[in-house]
């Protein structure tokens, strides 16, 4: 038989969520770091996962894939977008998609059993925009989690970030841009953008909005203090000898010195 054709991707028929997840997400290596990481500070396995923001649930999915013990529970308040995760990430999973369950619903209110592991990925926490909402998020992550659980999450920031800016890169059969349209010092409210640009000239304008605010590392690090997590430990990306371009390699430290653009885990005990 001969080969199937694959139609170059343009912005007519793309599927949004797939070009997300491939541009923004690599629920493998995070997978892998927090199995590491939990290992090292807790000397056991994390079976149990709740993904906050989860999305199309992806991460999830990889989750509940690498070990048949591990279970997730995935919160999002887009049940359309859940519905997509379930169809092209769950439903592939097979026998064990039975491990994974999707609940709608606002992470500051959903009460699920307790877990090993709390994550929100992908700064999606950034969308609560004062300390009082910001708080009471952490407060709700801190109860979501068992007595020796692990609440994971990510940062980014760096001399370039607090600004308006647009940065992309080449992907097999597209271009992924990534934009903060507007950034505002006295609130740090930032509108950002994702963007994807094809080979026939077609572009899938603001394929992705957000409304966010730009938590700093220090804020962040204050406020899980106040929301009782005792232990809070930061990760940081490092760089490709020579360049500025992350190695995907995260180190723990206590100081870091800035950067044009970082990146980092953060993970904190209850
Ligand atoms: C940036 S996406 C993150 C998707 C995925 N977690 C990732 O790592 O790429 C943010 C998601 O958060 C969801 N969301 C925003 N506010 C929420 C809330 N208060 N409770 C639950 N989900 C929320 C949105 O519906 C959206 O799917």
């Amino acid at each position: 038989m001969p080969p199937k054709k694959t139609r170059p991707l343009t912005a007519r028929t793309a599927d949004r969520h797939k070009l997300y997840q491939r541009a923004v997400q690599t629920p493998e290596a995070d997978v892998s770091f927090i199995s590491r990481t939990f290992k090292a500070l807790r000397a056991r396995p994390a079976l149990s996962l709740r993904e906050d923001f989860c999305g199309t649930a992806h991460f999830s999915s990889a989750w509940v894939a690498s070990n048949p013990q591990r279970t997730a529970i995935g919160v999002d308040l887009d049940e359309s977008v859940q519905a997509w995760g379930m169809e092209h990430n769950v439903a592939p999973l097979g026998a064990d998609s039975v491990r994974v369950k999707l609940v709608p619903g606002d992470v500051l209110h959903t009460r699920t059993p307790r877990v090993d592991v709390n994550v929100a990925f992908n700064f999606s926490f950034w969308v609560f925009k004062s300390r009082a909402l910001l708080l009471s998020y952490f407060r709700a992550a801190r109860r979501n989690l068992k007595r020796d659980g692990l609440f994971f999450m990510d940062m980014h920031g760096g001399t370039e970030s607090m600004d308006t800016l647009s940065e992309s890169k080449p992907l097999p059969g597209y271009r992924y841009v990534w934009e903060h349209k507007r950034f505002d010092i006295v609130s740090h409210d930032v509108q950002c953008a994702i963007h994807f640009e094809f080979k026939d000239g077609t572009r899938m304008n603001n394929a992705f909005t957000y409304d966010w605010r730009f938590w700093t590392l220090p804020e962040v690090l204050e406020l899980l203090g106040q929301a009782g997590f005792s232990e809070v430990k930061c990760y940081f990306e490092g760089t490709e000898r020579g360049t500025t371009h992350g190695n995907g390699v995260f180190s723990l430290k206590d100081r870091c010195s800035n950067d044009p653009s970082w990146i980092a885990y953060v993970v904190a005990a209850p």
